[in-house]
């Protein structure tokens, strides 16, 4: 007999100020609590190598990287982050948790900067060496409440907005309407409304997960 335990690879994606790392950290302890091994990380940054392209990413520069450049840096950061982590953690059987993936290069390199869906689709495939997220989980919400919340989140923790924060509204209207467009094309998406309280939204992904069977 075979014994089933669960174990999934979910991808957190939305504009930032969303809720996306609040909704993750509970959903981490959630699944710890109930016994899982799991394993939080992030694009960019979560390996060696990502966390200094992170940081040359979200810098301000008075030299930004292009937007092509920013896209390969993104691959780059994806590449390794799936090569020497998320593989090696899903073979042996631990839930994966990631703060952005590749929806994350459609949504800000496609539809943001401009470059065309179909160059950013093949990178991402290379990059992923086809791995695709079990459950992709968007948290929606209004750019108007995304914008306070991150206004809020900067005066308390005393950080500055980094170089995606930076950018105007229309922007952020392009990268939230696009992750809706793609919500619509695959089965994977499940979009939380991000406007719902932490514990409800944690509890809605709770049952889409049983639902889909995944816990
Ligand atoms: N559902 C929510 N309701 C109200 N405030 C929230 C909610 N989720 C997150 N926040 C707050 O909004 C800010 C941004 O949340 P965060 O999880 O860091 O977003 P993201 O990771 O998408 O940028 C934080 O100060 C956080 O405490
Ligand atoms: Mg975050």
């Amino acid at each position: 007999m075979t014994i089933w335990f669960p174990m999934a690879f979910i991808t957190f994606e939305g504009i930032d100020g969303s809720g996306k790392s609040s909704l993750l950290k509970n959903f981490d302890l959630h699944l710890k609590n109930l016994g899982f091994a799991v394993e939080m990380t992030r694009e960019p940054g979560g390996s060696e190598l990502g966390r200094e392209l992170r940081t040359i990413l979200l810098k301000n520069s008075k030299t930004p990287p292009c937007a092509e450049a920013e896209l390969l840096l993104y691959e780059a950061d994806r590449a390794q982050h799936v090569a020497t982590l998320i593989k090696p953690w899903l073979e042996k059987k631990t839930w994966v948790l990631s703060d952005r993936f590749m929806d994350s290069s459609l949504a800000f390199q496609g539809a943001g900067r401009k470059i065309p869906f179909e160059k950013v689709r093949w990178l991402n495939e290379f990059a992923t060496q086809g791995l695709l997220p079990t459950l992709t989980v968007i948290v929606d919400c209004p750019i108007e409440v995304s914008m306070a919340r991150r206004a809020k989140r900067e005066s308390e923790a005393s950080t500055k907005p980094d170089r995606f924060e930076n950018e105007v509204a229309p922007f952020h209207q392009a990268v939230r309407d696009e992750y809706l467009k793609m919500a619509k094309t695959h089965s994977r998406f499940y979009v939380l409304d991000g406007t719902k309280s932490q514990s409800t939204m944690l509890e809605d992904l709770i049952q889409e997960c049983q639902r889909r069977k995944i816990l």
